[in-house]
């Protein structure tokens, strides 16, 4: 039997990562999820039999600090942690330029930042073949602020990072979902006007599901999916491709 698999999967706590981690363990890879709630991360671990390291990805200390914790070997990460930061804070002022910038920076820390931080300080332990993939969103191509900015970001981020890992057969992609239900994305700020504006333009009139992204995250982790890099692979019903 090949040996086990080492998978670290950011924000593999809840809704989509959660998914995403559980796709592996289920798969008999060795899992570790991590997130910054670790009593939330913790219960999360043990249900799916996964190992759980609290931290927090957008912060350059935190993520040093937790590199003593993560695998040696790291075979597939998925740079998942994230969310919309705007959905949480109160919207600044018209005219307070100072929230405004605070607003942008807390986007681009949670989806920029994170992904970039913990692949950098994880890339020493990137095997051979390895397969990173950072979830981005729709949100890049139809906007919605600075969230669909950060996510934009990573998406250019991405191709370098698919440049550096292909000598030694590594991959880099983004996975990028439409509106997916059934995770703490909206923190209850989701109203059926909103979702229904969604789900009218999609093909499929429907919404994704977590396991939806998990199922293409495994895809893409897969050792058989080498040629596939630096790409962005849209998971939306249709909702908005390449026409
Ligand atoms: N749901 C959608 O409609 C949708 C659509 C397109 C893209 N996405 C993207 O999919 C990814 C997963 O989102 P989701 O829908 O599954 O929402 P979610 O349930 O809120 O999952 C996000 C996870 O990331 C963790 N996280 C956030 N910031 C973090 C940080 N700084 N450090 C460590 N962990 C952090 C959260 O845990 P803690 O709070 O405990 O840290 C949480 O477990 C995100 O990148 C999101 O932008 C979602």
């Amino acid at each position: 039997m090949s040996e086990q698999r080492e998978i670290v999967v950011t924000g593999g706590g809840t809704g989509i990562g959660l998914a995403i981690a559980a796709r592996f363990t289920a798969a008999g890879e060795r899992v570790t999820v991590t997130g910054r709630r670790k009593d939330v991360l913790e219960a999360a671990a043990e249900k799916i039999g996964a190992r759980a390291v609290a931290f927090d990805a957008s912060d350059p200390e935190a993520v040093q600090a937790a590199l003593a914790e993560l695998p040696a070997r790291v075979d597939v990460l998925v740079n998942n942690a994230g969310g919309n930061t705007d959905r949480v804070r109160e919207a600044p002022a018209p005219g307070d330029l100072a929230g405004l910038a605070d607003a942008w920076r807390a986007n681009f820390a949670a989806n920029v930042l994170s992904a970039v931080l913990v692949t950098a300080a994880l890339k020493p332990r990137f095997a051979d073949g390895v397969r990173v993939v950072t979830l981005g969103s729709i949100a890049a191509k139809q906007g919605s602020g600075s969230y669909g900015a950060a996510k934009a970001a990573i998406e250019a981020w991405n191709t370098d990072l698919a440049r550096q890992l292909g000598p030694a057969g590594g991959t880099a992609n983004v996975v990028a979902p439409g509106v997916v239900l059934d995770t703490e994305f909206f923190h209850g700020t989701l109203t059926e006007e909103w979702l229904d504006s969604r789900i009218s333009v999609a093909f499929n009139r429907r919404a994704g599901r977590p396991e939806e992204i998990a199922d293409v995250v495994r895809f893409l982790a897969e050792p058989g999916a080498g040629h596939l890099t630096g790409q962005v692979v849209p998971v939306n019903g249709g909702a908005h491709g390449a026409r």
